[in-house]
């Protein structure tokens, strides 16, 4: 790739959080330019963790990267179902294992699976150790990898146990996404088209007239998409590190679509397709309140289905299953439901108290696939 095109797809953007700021690197190339990031890591040990369809792409230039560091590597198989307290408990035996010390770094090279898992391995080692994010999905790119939530799933439901950890950088380096298959690429636009639902109905548009090039894999457009979801989750993050507020918004579509992951098995139904189902679902539960039009849930599920996103249930998925799930999700207060609904394009709200009646309608609603 010439120079100049290079620098025209770099992008480099930063998470305000006083002293613990930190940049977002995104640009192609970047695994190979460790001069931008790896003097970061201040440490001799790193825990370098990967799975197994990254480690045969990525892992020798991660590892060239960090040459010089104490290294020791896990590649863990691919899969929603790693987030797991096993591996937990195996990352921290690892950490022991390289005598891991306060200043020691945990790198992510991977998707939001390998980041969310190996994120709450350096929370909750010795009370919380450095953490470096090397995202190689769209949906990591966009979503996972910024913000510093870190977490593990139960059987009961998704990312039940885990921390706010935030980490030192995030690199994006974009040629990674070439590897990438068209399944994960498209889930990853799910969470894409999440921030245009939230907060930006001009970047629907934008979504909407760019889809070609998107599903294409255009760098520019791609790059464009990448680096204005970043700019809205920093921007929420700086304002709600915690989600005391405004940052449970980026759950929209998240109640129903945790609860069909955990439901389906987890790995069955990507996080990107579920959050797709959901976004509908809440769309729709939105027109049933009257807080939106019908038609603005219709051109949101027609976006997702031409962006090859699925928009109905699974057909084995009860209504009643869903619901009893999302009465374990995160954002319930004293054993209510509280769920992120919308008043139209780029107006999310989070809403209380609705009645399961309407909630197992829209649910419903959602046809089977
Ligand atoms: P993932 O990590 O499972 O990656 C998807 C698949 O792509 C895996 O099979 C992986 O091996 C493969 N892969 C990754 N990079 C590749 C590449 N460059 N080339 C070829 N194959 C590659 O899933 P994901 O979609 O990245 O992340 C989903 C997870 O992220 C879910 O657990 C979800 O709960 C979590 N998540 C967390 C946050 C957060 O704020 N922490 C936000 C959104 C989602
Ligand atoms: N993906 C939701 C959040 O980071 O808050």
């Amino acid at each position: 790739m010439p120079p100049e095109t290079i620098v025209e797809l770099s992008r480099e953007l930063r998470v305000e959080l006083g002293d613990r700021s930190y940049p977002i690197l995104i640009g192609p190339g970047l695994l190979g330019q460790p001069d931008r990031w790896a003097p970061l890591l201040r440490g001799r040990q790193v825990l370098l963790v990967t799975d197994s369809n990254v480690a045969p792409h990525y892992l020798d230039s991660a590892r060239a990267a960090l040459c010089g560091k104490s290294l020791d590597v896990v590649i863990l198989p691919a899969g929603e179902a790693q987030k797991s307290m096993a591996n937990l408990d195996s990352l921290m035996q690892r950490l022991a294992g390289l005598g891991a010390s306060r200043d020691a770094c945990v790198v992510a090279l991977g998707g939001g699976v390998i980041g969310d898992l190996s994120g709450f391995a350096a929370a909750c080692w010795m009370r919380g150790v450095p953490f470096l994010q090397l995202p190689t999905t769209l949906l990591a790119m966009v979503d996972s990898s910024v913000g510093g939530k870190t977490a593990i799933n139960l059987p009961q439901g998704k990312n039940l146990v885990g921390a706010f950890h935030q980490p030192l950088a995030v690199v994006a380096d974009t040629d990674t996404l070439a590897t990438l298959p068209d399944r994960e690429l498209r889930s990853g636009l799910a969470e894409v088209i999440k921030y245009g639902a939230i907060t930006d109905a001009a970047f629907l548009d934008w979504l909407d007239q760019h889809r070609d090039a998107l599903l294409a894999r255009d760098a520019a457009a791609l790059t464009e998409a990448i680096e204005r979801s970043c700019r809205h989750k920093a921007d929420i993050v700086a304002r709600d590190e915690t989600e005391r507020g405004e940052r449970a918004l980026l759950n929209f579509g998240h109640s129903f679509g945790h609860a069909i992951e955990a439901i389906a098995g987890y790995g069955e139904v990507l996080h990107g397709e579920a959050v797709a189902i959901g976004m509908c679902m809440a769309a729709r539960l939105a027109a049933r309140l009257e807080m939106a039009s019908g038609d603005d849930a219709e051109r949101l599920s027609s976006l997702l289905q031409a962006f090859g996103l699925p928009t109905q249930r699974p057909a084995n998925l009860a209504p009643e299953k869903l619901l009893d799930a999302m009465r374990l999700d995160k954002k319930n207060l004293s054993g209510r439901l509280r769920l992120i609904l919308w008043r139209g394009a780029g107006r999310a709200e989070m809403v209380d108290g609705v009645e399961s009646a309407d909630i197992l309608r829209a649910i419903a609603a959602a046809g089977a696939a």
